[in-house]
């Protein structure tokens, strides 16, 4: 009797799953990092850099104490995290909280809800996020299987930029000229830029592998302003995710990874014993504009071989062609979709850059003596400085934002033809649009020409959205509508919309709170490429609002 209730007991211990909580001290502060020959001080966690590798499970908790010991305001964001009923732990600046200033401390609570895969954390203050990043891991619930044979090794590569000056310097001189900030100087894969840069080898990021190894990669593009390619040498790699989501699995040489986005592929070590470059290189769109063309490169090496590392094939920097031929096969794996069909909300959202003309002089350095600036709907996003939207919104302070962000563009135009120049001038706003909770909304988020048509990596917080339909040109409601994939979309957090193109996005407002969406360039954000949704509280206990933190910053 007694070994039955026993074996009773271990039966159900090891189908109980156990959620936990993980305590972190994160402590920013600047400090001095080599790279590149030269010493430059940095912000950074913990002193590193990049920043500590959270590893979680589906399930956990996470509590992170932020200490502020650098000389600048900063927030760390959960980029990903859906922070259910939970906005006070997003981190974006003036949105959600007051900056943490130096000497304070803020701490983060969240619960991780259904979400399985790599996301990461940042900064979300100006360009702190260039050194102050790291992984967030998010591994099945204790007992459940990954949906994909369990790799031997798991490796976070997390792609980033360096500034050979001090970054808070080239975005000052920016935001003082109007002109775009000057490009990095190196791409870097987990904050080193690898053998083919001056004083880099060195550093050079190892991965080393016996032969028949299959490894997960996990890849983030932390750059702070490119889209990236990456490939490793000799070595086809299996997609699994995207996002933290689930996808349909295929394979590919290369993967094109947009800032904020995260991309997981399988990889086995069936080559040659040998050593094989894994590369990131930009994938740039922008007509006629600078961008930093070097490579990164890191090792994957199997064990003690040490011959010349083979450099991969990487596709040309405006190679669009490769780029919608793999953003085309992310697939959900086709069950638990749940697309919404029918449609409350149905937002067009004409995106891109724009200029503000003003007098000649050292303050208008921008194309024929005007200042950048990029929009969404001709509304050139302003972030409050009094309080944060969130604080506003929950504590009705007047005047901080306006809730007529416009559902369409004010003018109707050919976006990805020949814009004329009368279009070009946004209008500064801090406009929010509300959603009554539990609405289903589209976004068409639509590509312009005004200065150089680009790819924007549009980032939603507080959402996982479908991808329903993307293409070229101008979006056709009647005929592009009709081809939506409505059977499996892929869910992310992020979508690069296509270069001169559009992409629409469908998503239940279920989260309530004040969410930002952006581009996740950081210079297109500075410049005013943003809005926020206001979701309102729903009527059950669980769809309202939780009560802000104690220790939540003053402004
Ligand atoms: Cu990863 Cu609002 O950002």
């Amino acid at each position: 009797m007694i070994l039955i209730v026993r074996a009773l007991l271990l039966f159900s211990l090891a189908f109980t799953t156990f959620a936990e909580i993980h305590h972190h001290e994160f402590k920013v502060q600047e400090l001095a990092v080599r790279r590149l020959c030269r010493n430059h001080r940095v912000v950074m966690v913990n002193g590193q850099f990049p920043g500590p590798t959270l590893q979680v499970r589906n399930g956990d908790s996470l509590v992170v104490k932020v200490t502020n010991a650098a000389p600048y305001n900063v927030t760390i964001h959960w980029h990903g995290i859906r922070q259910l009923r939970n906005p006070w732990a997003d981190g974006p600046e003036y949105v959600t909280q007051c900056p943490i200033q130096p000497g304070g401390s803020y701490t983060y609570r969240f619960t991780i809800t259904d979400q399985e895969g790599t996301l990461w954390w940042h900064a979300h203050s100006r360009w702190l996020r260039t050194t102050v990043y790291g992984a967030l891991v998010i591994r099945p619930k204790l007992g459940s299987p990954y949906p994909f044979p369990t790799p031997k090794i798991e490796f976070p590569v997390v792609l980033g930029e360096w500034w050979d000056r001090k970054v808070i310097s080239v975005l000052r001189q920016a935001l003082f000229t109007g002109a775009a900030p000057n490009v990095s100087d190196a791409i870097t894969i987990n904050g080193q830029p690898g053998d083919l840069f001056r004083c880099s080898s060195q550093g050079t990021t190892k991965l080393i592998v016996n032969q028949g190894d299959t490894v997960l990669l996990r890849v983030i593009n932390a750059a702070l302003n490119q889209q990236l390619f990456f490939s490793v040498a000799n070595h086809q790699l299996t997609v699994v995710a995207t996002d933290a989501v689930y996808t349909k699995q295929f394979t590919t040489n290369v993967i094109m990874v947009g800032p904020g986005q995260t991309t997981d592929v399988l990889l086995t070590a069936n080559q040659q014993p040998g050593r094989y470059y894994m590369a990131a290189r930009a994938y740039a769109t922008a007509k006629n504009a600078p961008f930093d063309n070097t490579t990164a490169t890191s090792i994957l090496e199997y064990r003690s071989a040490n011959s010349q590392p083979i450099l991969p094939q990487l596709p040309a920097y405006n190679d669009t062609n490769t780029v919608t031929a793999f953003s085309n096969q992310i697939k959900s794996p086709g069950y638990k979709v749940n697309v919404p069909t029918k449609i409350d909300e149905n937002l067009f959202m004409a995106v891109g850059l724009g200029f503000f003309n003003c007098s000649p002089g050292p303050r208008c350095q921008g194309p024929n003596n005007t200042r950048f600036g990029a929009s969404m709907n001709n509304v050139s996003f302003v972030l409050p400085r009094r309080t944060s939207l969130l604080q506003a919104y929950t504590q009705n302070i007047p005047n901080i934002y306006t809730t007529d962000f416009p559902p369409v563009p004010p003018v109707q135009f050919d976006y990805t033809g020949n814009v004329p120049r009368g279009l070009w001038q946004p209008v500064k706003g801090t406009k929010l649009y509300n959603l009554k909770f539990g609405s289903s909304v589209q976004i068409v988020l639509q590509d312009t020409s005004i200065f150089s048509t680009e790819d924007h990596p549009v980032h939603l917080h507080g959402y996982h959205f479908y991808i329903v339909g993307q293409g070229f040109g101008n979006f056709n409601p009647s005929s592009d509508t009709a081809n939506f994939n409505l059977v499996d979309p892929p869910q992310r957090n992020t979508i690069d919309v296509p270069v001169g193109g559009w992409a629409a996005i469908r998503f239940v407002a279920d989260n309530p709170g004040v969410w930002f969406m952006h581009c996740h360039i950081d210079t297109h954000l500075g410049w005013g490429f943003a809005m926020a949704f206001i979701v309102e509280n729903g009527i059950g206990e669980f769809e309202i609002l939780l009560p802000p933190p104690s220790d939540l910053p003053r402004c």
